[in-house]
């Protein structure tokens, strides 16, 4: 596989995945998840990890993974790279293995004393990718295997990072996000 076809197929296998933390940004308010409760004087999750914004954002992936399966074929003819489709389970597997991933990571925040808010490089870049790869394996783990290739799978943990810290600058400098990061 050419690089160039490791990074497209990457970025595509992936946007199921880049889309919830944003919808949920979007979407989010409401209900925390923790309920209000706290562990060793610390919230479990915080405030920033809302039913509202994780269903928004579970649900704006798996639409989008249903929506590229209607272009994979131009798009992947318009890049000469044969583009993966999603299956259903594949889809949701991305998408909430996203927002666990997110949830899981405001978990160890708050087990390290960090805020809400607070950043902890590198688990801010990658916890989501970490989620989405492990719950696809778990619910469809024959395209998993299949797709993510260990040149795509390098591609994804290079391109992740720098995509994450562009588009949650972008969302700072709109005024939808509190931090950048
Ligand atoms: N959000 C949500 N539900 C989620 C994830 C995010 O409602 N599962 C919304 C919240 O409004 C949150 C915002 O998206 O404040 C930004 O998400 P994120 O940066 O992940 O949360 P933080 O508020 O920074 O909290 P944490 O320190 O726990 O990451
Ligand atoms: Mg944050």
């Amino acid at each position: 596989m050419t690089l160039f076809g490791a990074l497209a197929t990457a970025l595509w296998a992936m946007l199921p995945a880049y889309v919830p933390n944003n919808a949920a940004v979007l979407a989010g308010g409401g209900r925390p998840i923790d309920g209000g409760r706290t562990w060793n004087g610390r919230r479990v999750l915080g405030d920033g990890k809302t039913w509202r914004g994780t269903a928004a954002g579970t649900l704006a992936g798996l639409a989008l993974a249903l929506a590229l399966n209607l272009v994979v074929e131009p798009a992947g003819a318009a890049l000469g790279v044969d583009l993966p489709a999603f299956p259903l389970l594949a889809g949701l597997g991305l998408a909430l293995g996203a927002m666990a991933g997110d949830i899981g990571a405001s978990f160890l925040k708050r087990r390290t004393g960090r805020e809400r808010g607070a950043a902890f490089p590198g688990l801010d870049q990658l916890d989501f990718v970490i989620g989405a790869l492990a719950l696809a394996a778990l619910f469809a783990p024959d395209w998993t295997l299949s797709t993510f290739t260990p040149p795509v799978l390098v591609a994804v943990l290079i391109a992740t990072p720098v995509l994450h810290v562009v588009t949650n600058g972008i969302a700072y400098a709109l005024g939808l996000k509190d931090e950048p990061w």
